[in-house]
């Protein structure tokens, strides 16, 4: 037994093998990079699948010589590029010194090595000794962690390509990146850079893409595979409210449990671009890496650039099987630190509560009403320093405003600590108000085209954290902030979309933009290193910056600024197919919702909220002393049952955002408990039964109903499930079998 990956001297094949998938390919005779299989597992070399024909106006490489059937544009490749004959959508476009463009990788080698690859600067998946010593003594050499990386070289410009692919065997997981190095003598720029491409051969699939705006983030969006591009992207700056940086093909017919299906995700929070195109022999080209139109970097001589990674992976148990490889991917490879593997303190955050309205006494009610009902830890979100007393001012001073806190921070904290609660704070470091001390210091920090005006959102504009003088001093000024009280959580917010990009040093917007990206990693990663205890929760006016690359730096991010269940139920469905509810910041928040006016039961907005970054957003004059103690119980409720919600297998059983009821449930790893969860979410008259199933549940095995202390075979509950209880009365009705095996 070897590592998981192999090379084939007599095929020049490399294959790839995970638990449950094969990933192989090539080096033709000329050196070029042919994919040919990424599919359920098998042995062998799948040379066989190749077929060459005369195709017209599909040219060929001037080393085929007369031989017309062997045509780049009509094989399948591994990392297309454009020069070689292929003109289907390239993986990488290199713009030469002379202004051509053109690029023709030809293989100059390979080395095969145990552990997986890190990238500097960038987020990426990792296995950590500990992970690694647990695979050595729990596993057989091929299912431990190890990397690939094979050489390619473009002799004309000497671009210098390193392919690197990444494996964890055991949660059937290949990531994919690549290095880019200028060995020549002359400039080149890079056009385009997308780590993946896969060609996969004709047949019949969908592709599946998480679509939305801000409030309304991550809808799931399935169409059919035909020809021309599906394509998604941002060019916001970030990865965006409205597509995600997550992709999946399926093939048709595959449902939750059944079928094949392979999932692409960006480990980065920048502009991207995915594409998934149906050529003119039917084949498809699944790509993903960093903005295509707008992308543009130039490598002088001896200068190199790493594109972000893409997370790979393919399950033939369905989507709910590949979300659930990349669920642990995430959970235990992305994201880092103390709070990686600990349930999350329960918390309760003053936005709704105040907006930007309140003092230091208003706080520290808001932490005693807080305290009393069992919540551990009080958010004060935005509104706390300089002169922000409204959205027009103040960001970009990090200064305390002891006036409107009466006091000083550390003094609040100490009130607040006493009362036995944790304490957390609001920041977005990436912004400036034109209305600020910062701005009227350094007006050239913030991001600005000269002689343009800039636009404004929020009324801000964004810092430039390329420049390295603009992060020191934020970062000063945020940990002398951080350092002078007891501050446990940090929410890290994001408010708007970049529009004004600069060009500096030759770079023009998709350059100063991979840099912007890798300056806020540096900070996040300078933040993580000093204070490793801090809890650290992403935001872009809720979710317009839930990707990988984030979850690396703060292991859980808030959802969406939308906290009605019911639309909270479709965002969080769509978020699960690449991210597991530990990531999800979710809150119970009043009614009727201060987003859309809808009015729903408290206990239905819990079971919606119970996931891994739980929480309240409660206004303090509109919580009834009955409601408060049900918010009580129900704080207990989900602090028993925490450990297993945030690290057990997550099944969806029904689409909220088409169905009328929501089904979901949460299984132990090793079956021993189950959380199942149905909400009516529309209602008729004499309505047929609907039944709610359960998964993941041991075969063979009774299970006990908490509530009614009744014992239920499991299969029957895994093929038909429990009758969902009719109503003639309100829709919104939460029904919860929590699910013990005996
Ligand atoms: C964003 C966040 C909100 C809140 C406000 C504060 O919109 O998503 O939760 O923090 O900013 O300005």
């Amino acid at each position: 037994m070897g590592l998981p990956i192999t090379f084939d001297e007599a095929h020049k094949a490399f294959t790839i093998q995970t638990r449950n998938s094969t990933y192989q390919f090539m080096v033709d005779t000329y050196g070029t990079l042919l994919h040919l299989y990424y599919g359920r597992k098998t042995a062998g070399c799948m040379d066989f699948l190749l077929t060459c024909q005369d195709r017209g106006f599909s040219g060929n490489i001037y080393d085929a010589g007369e031989n017309r059937a062997y045509s780049y544009d009509a094989l399948p490749m591994e990392f297309p590029v454009f020069g070689n004959g292929d003109l289907r959508a390239p993986a990488l476009s290199i713009q030469n010194h002379d202004g051509s463009l053109a690029c023709d990788l030809r293989y100059a080698g390979y080395e095969i090595r145990e552990g997986k690859y890190a990238l500097p600067g960038l987020p990426a998946v990792y296995v950590d000794q500990e992970q690694e010593a647990a695979m050595q003594e729990a596993a057989q050499e091929d299912q431990q962690a190890a990397t690939l990386e094979v050489t390619l070289k473009d002799q004309a410009s000497g671009a210098l390509c390193r392919l690197l692919y990444g494996v964890l065997p055991e949660l059937d997981i290949i990531t994919r990146s690549v290095r880019i190095e200028n060995t020549g003598s002359a400039s080149f720029t890079l056009k385009k850079l997308l780590p993946c491409s896969i060609d996969f051969l004709p047949g019949a699939y969908d592709v599946l893409s998480f679509y939305g705006r801000h409030g309304y983030e991550r809808k799931l969006q399935c169409t059919s595979v035909r020809h021309g591009a599906f394509s998604i992207g941002s060019r916001r700056g970030t990865s965006s409210h409205q597509y995600n940086p997550l992709l999946i093909l399926a093939e048709k017919e595959t449902n939750e449990d059944y079928g094949s299906c392979w999932a692409a995700e960006f480990v980065w929070s920048g502009e991207f671009s995915a594409l998934c195109e149906k050529d003119q022999f039917d084949s498809i080209r699944f790509q993903m890496g960093l903005a295509g139109e707008d992308f543009s970097y130039p490598l002088q001589p001896g200068e190199s650039l790493y594109a972000p990674e893409v997370i790979l992976s393919f399950s033939r148990a369905g989507l709910s099987g590949l979300s659930r490889n990349l669920h642990e991917t995430v959970r235990r490879h992305v994201c880092r630190g103390y709070w990686r593997d600990r349930v999350r303190p329960v918390l309760l955050n003053s936005w709704e509560a105040f907006y930007f309205d309140f003092s230091g006494k208003d706080m520290i009610a808001l932490g005693e009403q807080a305290k009393s009902v069992g919540v551990d830890l009080l958010v004060m979100d935005d509104g706390w320093f300089g002169e922000r007393s409204d959205d027009f001012r103040g960001l970009g001073d990090w200064n305390v405003n002891e006036e409107k806190l009466g006091g000083t921070l550390s003094a609040m904290v100490e009130e607040i600590n006493r009362m036995g609660l944790m304490f957390g704070i609001w920041v977005e470091p990436e912004m400036v108000n034109e209305n600020s001390r910062l701005y009227r210091e350094h007006p050239d920090w913030a991001l600005k085209i000269q002689g343009r005006d800039p636009v404004r959102a929020r009324n801000q504009l964004v810092l430039d954290f390329s420049r390295k003088e603009v992060r020191d001093h934020i970062f000063a000024q945020i940990t002398t902030m951080l350092d002078s009280a007891n501050i446990e959580y940090v929410k890290w917010d994001y408010n708007r979309s970049i529009v004004d990009v600069p060009s500096r040093d030759g770079k023009g917007r998709g350059a100063m933009l991979y840099d912007y990206m890798l300056g806020v990693y540096e900070f996040l990663e300078r933040l993580v290193q000093r204070y490793p205890k801090l809890l650290i929760e992403g935001c872009s006016g809720g979710g317009g910056r839930f990707d990988a690359g984030m979850l690396y730096y703060t292991p859980q991010i808030w959802c969406s600024d939308n906290t009605d269940a019911v639309d909270r139920l479709v965002i969080q469905h769509g978020t699960s197919f690449g991210y597991p509810l530990s990531s999800m910041g979710a809150h119970v928040s009043v009614v009727p919702n201060e987003q859309n006016g809808r009015v729903t039961p408290l206990d239905m907005r819990f079971a919606v909220a119970a996931t891994g970054g739980f929480g309240y957003e409660l206004d303090r004059g509109k919580v009834s002393e009955e409601e408060k103690a049900v918010i009580r119980q129900q704080i207990e409720e989900f602090k028993q049952m925490a450990a297993f919600v945030v690290e057990g297998d997550y099944y969806r059983l029904t689409d909220p955002g088409e169905e009328e009821h929501a089904v979901s449930c949460i299984t132990a790893k090793d079956g021993s408990e189950a959380l199942l969860t149905a909400i009516t979410l529309d209602n008729h008259c004499n309505n047929p039964v609907f039944y709610a199933k359960a998964r993941g549940l041991t075969s063979g095995a009774m299970y006990e109903n908490e509530e009614d202390g009744k014992q239920y075979p499991a299969d029957a509950l895994m093929e038909i499930g429990f009758p969902v209880p009719q109503s003639n009365q309100l829709v919104y009705r939460t029904y919860r079998w929590h699910l013990i095996r005996r």
